[in-house]
């Protein structure tokens, strides 16, 4: 049966502006993972400063790098001990500075990723807390607590960390007896902050301006949504309140008191020319708490967690689109999409997986229907209105790598294995550039994850050119959506009627061409009238004169002429 798809049932207004980061594609670069320069198995930002050509080649607008600070890397780099300083064994400040310049003589923009929520335990003022101990001035800007129980044996809480086990760890002091005990949300070398301290709100200013001072264009805030904690740091209703993106109220995230340090911030950013932003890494447990961090005088952009976490499933999908768009429509802020970064398992393995498995997955699936779907489900990403997040090597169709061996794993949340995260080395494993070579290209020694056998065929040299394969996919993908007139406007998309199972969304202006998006979650192939003239698709597609043949588990897009 030949369908027609319909007419539009879901009218939004529609807007076009120019600020920058309300359309932008936005490369996240995990440096421990993406070029070595100096070949000594860990990538380096020299390392990233030579692929900048590829990263302006691929076509996106914007950089993401993951923590390169000072740090004792007990949590790959997100346990900060000195927030102006790189670690040496990704380069020196020096390279962090001409890393700047270089993205924007490529005209990339560039973004760093600051973790305000908590340092190093090797950080000076945790090492001077711990030293001058209890009821030091130094203590406040932690949060320290006498135990509970006869001798203080027992946590002052019950909050269980992220990566499982309490989120508090008992301190010895300095004459061998056991101690207070510190908060730490994450793992135990990462001590929180305490927000409530002035000191602890001019030094992260003051971090921030270092940064704006030598030129990036704005962060990634690190457990945005965790600064600040509920007064008194009361018990969780239960160990699940202390988990992320459920939809309860947590005494340890998302607090309303947090919005006043983003307010801050706000202004500090304003003062910088060149529109530099704030992205809130917040897992708020709807799209609506979500939006709080992204009114007009907050950050810029927040990741949208719902939709990275949202199965393979048409009616999902278009839910979590749909309350998206409401959800930030009401703040004036953009969209955003995600499908992978460093702490989940890669979407062309989650999709390979059974729905309902959650984001750490340690099955490969099947990896042939993962590939379709991951393609299928990044050109619809692409499609949408607003800006999209891009992690490194998902352009090129990478698998999680899930067969790790123990040994080889370094993501503490593996060794704690009771917290939710705990299979993210599976992403993190190092990108293939070339075909051959020691590490395929990454760089002249080994790699400090293994990387499997089969990823030759997926490097970045066996894909480009080809026009079949992801990468071509991704960069066809990118050009289109930065010059279809229709994908300009932030806040365009119209739904059309369709089956169950087929999303079909459009996208106008006043001007040019119109824009369609049909994606197939059915299972079996779709036929219908084609809705203008094919423009790419993430799979064959059969077009006739009048008639169009979507297989199964495929996107297409479509230009009116
Ligand atoms: C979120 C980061 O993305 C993750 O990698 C890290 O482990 C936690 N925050 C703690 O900093």
């Amino acid at each position: 049966m030949t369908e027609s798809l319909g007419t539009p049932v879901l009218a939004a207004s529609s807007s076009r502006c120019a600020e920058w980061w309300r359309e932008a594609v936005i490369y996240q670069v995990y440096p421990r993972s993406f070029a070595d320069a100096n070949g000594d198995g860990m990538g380096d930002l020299p390392g990233i400063r030579s692929r900048l050509p590829y990263l302006r080649d691929l076509g996106v607008d914007a950089v993401w790098l993951s923590p390169f600070y000072a740090s004792p890397q007990a949590d790959a780099g997100y346990d900060v001990s000195d927030y102006r300083a790189v670690d040496p064994m990704f380069g020196t400040l020096d390279d962090a500075l001409a890393l700047i310049e270089d993205a924007h003589a490529h005209g990339l923009r560039i973004i760093f990723d600051i973790v305000p929520n908590h340092c190093s335990d090797q950080h000076e003022w945790f090492q001077r807390a711990l030293r001058e101990g209890p009821g030091s001035r130094m203590r406040e800007r932690f949060h320290f607590r006498d135990g509970k129980g006869a001798d203080g044996e027992e946590p002052p809480n019950n909050w269980e960390s992220v990566f499982g086990g309490p989120a508090w760890t008992r301190t010895k002091n300095p004459d061998g007896t056991a101690g207070q005990w510190y908060l730490h949300l994450f793992a135990p070398e990462q001590p929180d902050f305490n927000w409530d301290h002035p000191a602890v709100r001019d030094e992260f200013s003051s971090v921030l301006r270092f940064w704006l001072d030598h030129g990036v264009d704005g962060f990634r805030i690190d457990v945005a949504h965790g600064l600040v904690k509920a007064a008194g740091l009361p018990d969780a209703g239960s160990i699940e309140h202390t988990r992320l993106l459920e939809a309860h109220f947590s005494p340890s995230f998302d607090q309303d008191g947090v919005h006043e340090i983003y307010r801050a911030w706000h202004h500090l950013l304003n003062e910088y020319d060149g529109q530099r932003i704030g992205v809130a890494e917040a897992w708020a447990p709807t799209q609506q708490r979500t939006a709080n961090y992204v009114r007009p005088d907050e950050l810029h952009q927040a990741f949208n967690f719902h939709y990275l976490a949202t199965d393979w499933n048409g009616d999902a999908l278009r839910h979590v689109i749909d309350d998206t768009l409401t959800a930030m429509r009401a703040v004036h802020a953009p969209a955003t999409w995600v499908l992978s970064n460093h702490d989940v398992t890669r979407h062309a393995t989650r999709f390979a997986n059974p729905p309902g498995l959650g984001t750490q997955i340690r099955t490969a699936g099947d990896r042939d229907l993962g590939l379709r779907r991951a393609r299928a489900a990044t050109l619809l990403m692409l499609a949408l209105p607003g800006s999209a997040y891009i992690y490194q090597g998902e352009e090129l169709g990478l698998p999680d790598v899930t067969d790790l061996p123990d040994e080889a794993r370094q993501d503490p949340a593996y060794s704690r294995a009771a917290g939710q995260d705990g299979f993210r080395d599976g992403c993190r494993v190092p990108i293939p550039w070339t075909v051959s070579g020691s590490s395929y290209g990454f760089g002249a020694g080994g790699s400090w994850l293994p990387q499997p056998n089969s990823w030759a065929e997926l490097s970045v040299e066996a894909q480009y050119g080809q026009s079949d394969s992801t990468l071509e996919m991704y960069r066809s993908a990118l050009g289109l959506r930065r010059d279809h007139p229709a994908l300009e406007s932030a806040d365009n998309l119209r739904w059309c009627d369709s089956p169950p199972g087929i999303l079909v969304f459009e996208r106008s202006s006043d001007e040019g061409p119109a824009f369609t998006c049909t994606v197939n979650l059915t299972g079996a192939p779709v036929t219908f009238i084609p809705p203008g003239r094919l423009l790419l698709t993430s799979t064959q597609v059969q077009v006739t004169v009048g008639q169009a043949v979507l297989p199964p588990d495929a996107t297409a897009w479509w230009t009116t002429d």
